[in-house]
């Protein structure tokens, strides 16, 4: 059967860094024989979590926007891939926001007991994420945030592929080794036929000096 996998990119520049890096992995993914779907998270409306609760009786999330379409596709999906930059050392503020609107899932999982996805299927995730600091500090916030987030949506979170030290728009075109990962790592989410490892693999392409990452 085929795989669907949806790529979602979180960071409001297009063509930015971890845009340009989930493309790629979309790219691996379909060489693998997937059905790709890309998405941009600035082109749907979706409000922050009003902790009303209500999803503590439902299960679902009583904010009617564009998030109920979202959703549908996030749990339509056997594979996503998360991408994000890194904004204050967290998630940006699009992500989060899609994230904190999760809680409807966590409500459904640990507050009704009900079981999301009710076939026993296979679903995974990865997260791509670039950073402008030479510092790699700023990923381990996303490890527990991502880690959180893909438990409610009922995924295994089985990869992670950060860079540091990139900053400009578009800048990641001139380290082809980081694209030939993300590209690597789509294709691999798509064709494992291994058990999901118990913690995500990293890859850390990581820059010190002002070479390296070529
Ligand atoms: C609001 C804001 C906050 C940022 N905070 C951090 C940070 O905490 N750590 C860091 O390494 N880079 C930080 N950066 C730099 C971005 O992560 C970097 O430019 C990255 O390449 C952006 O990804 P993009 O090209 O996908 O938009 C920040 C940039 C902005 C605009």
């Amino acid at each position: 059967m085929t795989v669907k996998v949806l790529g979602i990119s979180a960071g409001p520049r297009v063509k930015g860094n971890s845009d340009l890096l989930l493309l790629q992995a979309l790219a691996g993914a379909e060489s693998a024989g997937a059905h790709v779907e890309y998405i941009r998270l600035s082109d749907y409306k979706i409000a922050p979590c009003i902790e009303c609760n209500l999803c503590h009786t439902t299960g679902w999330c009583e904010v009617q926007d564009d998030y109920q379409q979202l959703l549908a596709k996030m749990l339509d999906a056997g594979r996503l891939i998360f991408a994000t930059p890194i904004f204050f050392m967290a998630v940006c503020a699009q992500a989060k926001t899609l994230i904190d609107r999760g809680q409807c899932l966590w409500a459904r999982k640990y507050v009704l007991k009900k079981e999301l996805i009710t076939s026993e299927r296979d679903r995974r995730a990865m997260v791509i994420a670039v950073g402008g600091s030479k510092s790699t500090k700023m990923f381990e916030s996303l490890r527990s945030t991502m880690k959180s987030y893909f438990d409610s949506l009922q995924m295994h979170y089985v990869s992670n592929l950060f860079i540091n030290k990139v900053n400009a728009l578009g800048e990641i075109e001139k380290h082809p080794s980081a694209l030939k990962e993300a590209f690597r790592l789509g294709k691999e989410l798509t064709t494992a036929d291994t058990l999901p490892p118990k913690k995500p693999i990293d890859i850390e392409l990581t820059r010190h000096t002002s070479g390296g990452l070529t």
